[in-house]
């Protein structure tokens, strides 16, 4: 079974998102974002045919433009409730009684899909709120990339509390763009 990384942006109270939208532009960020999810663990990956997954909430999909969605280069999947369809992703609907195990929460269906698929190489959860609520509780989940933007920007939609179960292990990357912002790996 994989393991799997929370990918996240938040500002210094642990804000996603305001008015059900990312309340920054850091294209900085965005590019981190995308270097991030899209690089494989190595050439033999590459060169297997491999890819990524980056599975989201049904409302972060929403949230992404129509001409850049779905992410390139990347097996998008959409957790929903609703048997959709979602242009270039793959959906999973998890079960409508609640969770009776790991396995069976949305993170747990996304890895079991991901175990039967011969390309995949990482896995990461890109949000929103709920889904990095379920994602932080997960086991599988051994880290979390967080780009911490030292600002607050009044946000109405937060990360889960995440310090007390994971520690800081290295600083990625030290941006400035308009506010301070760091890329931090922290680890289970
Ligand atoms: N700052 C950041 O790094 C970042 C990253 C990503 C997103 N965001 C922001 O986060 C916001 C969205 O977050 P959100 O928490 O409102 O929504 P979300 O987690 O993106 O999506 C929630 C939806 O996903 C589906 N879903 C999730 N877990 C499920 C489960 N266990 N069982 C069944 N369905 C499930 C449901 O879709 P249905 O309603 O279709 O059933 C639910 O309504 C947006 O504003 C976005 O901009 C911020």
């Amino acid at each position: 079974m994989f393991n799997f990384t929370a990918i996240a942006a938040i500002d210094n109270q642990r804000g996603l998102a305001k008015e059900g939208k990312i309340p920054w532009f850091l294209t900085k960020d965005m590019k981190f974002f995308r270097n991030t999810t899209s690089l494989l663990t190595d050439q033999a990956a590459a060169l297997a045919g491999k890819k990524n997954v980056v599975f989201m909430g049904r409302k972060t999909w929403d949230t992404i433009p129509l001409k850049f969605r779905p992410l390139p280069d990347r097996l998008n999947v959409v957790i929903s409730s609703q048997d959709a369809q979602f242009d270039g992703a793959t959906t999973v609907v998890p079960p409508t009684a609640g969770p009776s195990s790991m396995d069976m929460t949305a993170c747990g269906q996304v890895l079991s899909i991901c175990a039967d698929l011969p390309f995949v190489d990482k896995v990461f959860c890109i949000g929103g709120a709920r889904l990095y609520t379920e994602a932080v509780q997960h086991p599988a989940c051994e880290e979390l990339i967080l780009t911490r933007i030292d600002h607050n920007f009044d946000c109405d939609l937060f990360f889960p509390e995440y310090e007390h179960s994971f520690k800081l292990v290295q600083v990625l990357q030290e941006e400035q763009q308009g506010h301070c912002f760091r890329m931090e790996r922290w680890r289970r």
